[in-house]
């Protein structure tokens, strides 16, 4: 069997580029065909991206040539193709959120166990060298017991720059489905698993109108909530806090380190999760406190893709993926359980138990996983 994968793409729209990008820096993965609702789309990615094959999308399931689909279209479509696709016999990743709600999470589990077939999910981004450098700072001891944190997100949403943005305001979206699978993931990725958590959620505005171009001047119904703040705590002891709204912004330099863990012999300031890179500070408690950049010591410069780069290797190699099912679903407990807490006034326990995923290898050349 050949060490290359094929891969199906399923949406073409704002992120794909992204994607088929990056994608080209892997030699396990192949682009073979690419499809969406507007072909017009498909046909345009692929010219740039050179796709040979621009399929609908029952020909793209159909196709016996792909071994894994990657989908990359809105959170509602998220679900019934990633279902087709494992029906279709083949794997799949897909773009974050996992679902729009635990329900869907726990089908896709079920489905997915059923057929024994690989399910990787985004985000991917702590495969990066700022997450990966971070993560291997707290495991190495350097700012002692975490004993808290700060995940600050706040933006203004996205209807100033998406061609549709109607999907970041209906169920599946909003700052905590939208972004929080990012803060989520490395935070699980740094600290380990959650005990519980508690939160609020609210709508701050019940409209919003559309920035961009396309669709300048059209308002949206807002339907989900754009504003969260909560606590999380987690088994090593590590409580803090978390906000992730589309209702304000924040001002620099605040943006830079939006993740903060404090611990009991230093602080480090963890760059955006939603990035690959970005600096990593550490300040160790001593006579002079003050924050020193941290060298990266992984490889430098992935982008979107390299979860998908991983899984496709994971297959050949029988191995487990990193961006696994396993932690996309316990980051979708999570993101419904503040809406949970906030709905109940109590705190929520995930319903299944997180193990972290591999860390990278430091010594790799880029492209290569293994
Ligand atoms: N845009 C970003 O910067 C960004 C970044 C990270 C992650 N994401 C995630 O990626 C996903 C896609 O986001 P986007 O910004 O590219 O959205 P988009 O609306 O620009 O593109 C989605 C594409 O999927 C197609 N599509 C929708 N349903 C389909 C179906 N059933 N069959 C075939 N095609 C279908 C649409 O026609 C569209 O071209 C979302 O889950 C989003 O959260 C987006």
């Amino acid at each position: 069997m050949s060490d290359v994968v094929n891969v199906g793409v399923i949406g073409t729209g704002a992120i794909s580029g992204a994607y088929l990008g990056m994608a080209k820096n892997f030699p396990g993965v192949r682009m073979l065909a690419c499809s969406d609702l507007d072909p017009m789309r498909a046909k345009a990615a692929a010219e740039k991206f050179g796709i040979p094959k621009v399929l609908d999308v029952d020909s793209l399931l159909a196709d016996p040539e792909i071994e894994i689909v990657l989908n990359l279209t809105i959170p509602a479509a998220h679900l019934p193709l990633a279902i087709r696709t494992i029906e279709a016999g083949k794997h799949t990743y897909l773009e974050k959120p996992l679902g729009i709600d635990r329900e869907e999470g726990r089908k896709l589990l079920d489905v997915a166990r059923s057929r024994n077939l690989r399910v990787g999910c985004a985000p991917d981004t702590f495969m990066g060298a700022g997450i990966q450098t971070a993560r291997k700072l707290i495991d190495d001891g350097a700012i002692g017991k975490p004993v808290a944190f700060t995940a600050f997100m706040l933006s203004r949403g996205h209807e100033h720059w998406h061609p549709s943005p109607e999907f970041y305001y209906a169920p599946g979206g909003g700052p905590m489905f939208d972004m929080g699978p990012y803060y989520l993931t490395a935070l699980l990725q740094l600290l380990g698993p959650v005990k519980r958590l508690s939160g609020f959620a609210s709508i701050t505005r019940t409209e919003r109108t559309i920035l961009s171009q396309q669709k300048h001047g059209q308002v949206m119904k807002v339907t989900t909530p754009d504003h969260f703040s909560g606590s999380i705590e987690f088994q090593n002891g590590c409580v803090g806090s978390i906000i992730q709204s589309f209702a304000t912004r924040a001002a620099p330099p605040m943006g830079k380190h939006p993740i903060i863990i404090y611990g009991t012999e230093g602080t480090l300031a963890v760059p955006d999760p939603n990035g690959f890179d970005g600096t990593v500070s550490l300040c160790k408690f001593g006579e002079k406190d003050e924050y020193v950049e941290v060298p990266h010591a992984f490889v430098t410069g992935y982008g979107r893709s390299v979860g998908l780069a991983d899984m496709a290797r994971a297959i050949r190699t029988n191995r487990p993926h990193r961006c696994s099912l396993e932690q996309a679903f316990c980051v979708l407990d999570l993101m419904q359980g503040f809406l949970d807490s906030n709905h109940s006034g109590n705190a929520y326990s995930p319903i299944l138990p997180y193990q972290r995923t591999a860390a990278m290898n430091p010594n790799l050349p880029f492209g290569q996983l293994d």
